[in-house]
């Protein structure tokens, strides 16, 4: 039987709890566009409840997105299931999607509730996300190590209060695919009324097995699998949206299934979420990875050559990379830069083109060819960016042997230039130092890297930056093909972020 399975993308909820990827709402709605452009059957939003900011992004992107369902998560509490409907009512599909942890160890020292209340609270959740909608899916947190029968029980109990999807998640990423197979079967087999409601799993990537586990689970009968652009996620991530749906593309005889996603856009969508997070993509991560269809030994290249298949399992087009690029230099005008940035899914105002097409000009000046990861970079800048409090109005630095590394920086702060110039270690430090100083902020740089975005002595420079400042951490991100610019912006991006988070306090939840 070739089962359809629903891909339930949670970037902009569980991602967003990658230790310092936060994003703010402009950037949240542009995620969302192409996960809806990619085909998600749902786009998990955000917890409205969190925060002001978060219950603002899920009321936007419900508003946004018009194919997909838009869900939104709350605790299974009244006060959170009417503030998740607030934000997603408008949507042309809402979800709301309500969860309670089921495990002994979460009952006992979490919640401090027995199994009968955890029921009964689950049951009154459920009963009372009904009167705003049909569409409710319910999650029994840390569910891979819950007993079996009680995971039945509370599983039976939701559906016949209206649940419409139950949740099966391996929270901490505990399970083995063997084993995580065994109670999805197990479930199925013995929670009343399964046959009227999907049954989905959510794992955690813990001990890198998420995928082998969704991949399990959907063997065994699961028709939901919920994922994440990339695999980020809270600590070591979710499962990999790209590697299921790859999977299940790739091997037809193991999984007589398909899914919505159109195969092409995942390269995009993957670029498009690690320049927005600042979380980069490992070079031999599966399917977007830099290294994921270069062929590096002679013997592979050889073979490569007399036939792709000796060595390759998926063409590089199937997931959207082309070897003919369209590259734009130049004298390419308004015209070649709106029709490219369109098949990449931008649609600027007029303003918005003119302003990136002023920077793509300045940098079509410094860099001969102009290509997609490009073009990704200067829209994130110039468009995403453009609302922070922080900006980057002017650099000078001196560097070299025999000379004092010194910084000159002018930076905008709400729109007011304040200047300042100091001396480093080096050309960064010394732009670093200049910018706290001027910002009068003193955040620890946890950790600093730089790569190129793409091929050439003239490719783009990318920075990221971690950085904590009263507790909070932050990934800040910049590109330019001076890396000391790319440097100040990915510092000056991690300041927004973190201002970002103090405006935008996320309140203590007793989960998730
Ligand atoms: O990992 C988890 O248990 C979750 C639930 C809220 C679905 O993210
Ligand atoms: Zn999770």
């Amino acid at each position: 039987m070739n089962r359809t399975i629903t891909i339930f993308d949670t970037t902009l909820r569980d991602g967003e709890q990658s230790p310092g990827a936060s994003m703010n709402t402009a950037e949240k709605l542009r995620i969302a566009t192409h996960l809806d452009a990619l085909g998600v059957d749902v786009i998990e939003a955000g917890f409205p409840a969190s925060s002001v900011g978060d219950f603002e992004a899920v009321s936007r992107i419900a508003e946004a997105v018009k194919h997909a369902e838009v869900a939104a998560l709350c605790r299974a509490s009244v006060k959170d299931i009417d503030r998740a409907w607030e934000a997603i009512k408008i949507a042309v599909k809402p979800r709301i999607h309500t969860f309670i942890a089921t495990s002994d160890i979460h009952l006992e020292y979490k919640l401090r509730m027995s199994r009968d209340e955890v029921v009964e609270r689950a049951v009154a959740a459920v009963a009372h996300a009904r009167q705003y909608t049909e569409n409710i899916e319910f999650s029994a947190e840390d569910g891979s190590r819950t007993d079996p029968d009680f995971l039945c029980r509370i599983f039976g109990a939701v559906i016949e209060a209206g649940a419409t999807t139950v949740n099966l998640p391996d929270t901490v990423g505990y399970s083995i695919p063997n084993e995580f197979a065994d109670l999805v079967r197990h479930v199925i087999a013995h929670t009343p009324g399964m046959e009227k409601a999907t049954l989905s799993v959510h794992c955690h990537n813990d001990l890198g097995l998420a995928t082998a586990n969704t991949l399990a689970a959907i063997a065994a009968g699961a028709n939901q699998a919920e994922v994440t652009i990339n695999g980020i996620g809270e600590r070591a991530g979710n499962t990999a949206l790209e590697e299921v749906v790859m999977a299940i593309h790739t091997r037809p005889g193991i999984y007589p299934a398909t899914t919505r996603i159109d195969t092409t856009r995942i390269v995009a969508t993957g670029r498009l979420v690690s320049t927005i997070t600042g979380i980069m993509v490992q070079p031999n991560k599966a399917i977007v990875g830099a290294n994921a269809f270069s062929h590096e030994s002679g013997i592979h290249q050889d073979g490569m050559l007399k036939n792709p298949m000796t060595y390759e399992i998926m063409k590089p087009e199937t997931v959207g990379l082309t070897t003919n690029r369209l590259v734009l230099g130049k004298l390419s005008g308004r015209f070649a830069l709106r029709s490219r940035l369109e098949e990449m899914r931008y649609n600027l105002t007029d303003e918005e083109l003119n302003t990136v097409f002023e920077s793509f000009k300045a940098l079509a000046d410094r860099k001969k060819q102009i290509v997609d990861e490009d073009l990704e970079a200067l829209v994130t800048d110039v468009i995403l960016r453009s609302h922070e409090v922080y900006t980057l109005e002017y650099l000078h630095v001196t560097s070299g042997t025999n000379v004092y590394p010194m910084a000159s920086v002018h930076l905008g702060i709400n729109g007011k230039v304040m200047k300042g110039a100091l001396e480093g270690n080096g050309p960064i430090d010394a732009v670093f130092n200049t910018i706290a100083a001027i910002v009068e902020r003193t955040p620890e740089l946890l950790r600093f890297s730089i790569g190129a975005l793409t091929g050439g002595t003239d490719a783009q420079g990318e920075v990221t930056v971690r950085m904590q400042e009263d507790g909070m951490v932050a990934l800040g991100r910049g590109a330019d093909p001076d890396i000391i610019t790319a440097s100040a912006k990915a510092y000056v991006n991690g300041l927004n972020r973190l201002e970002y988070f103090k405006t935008n306090p996320v309140s203590s939840c007793e989960s998730i």
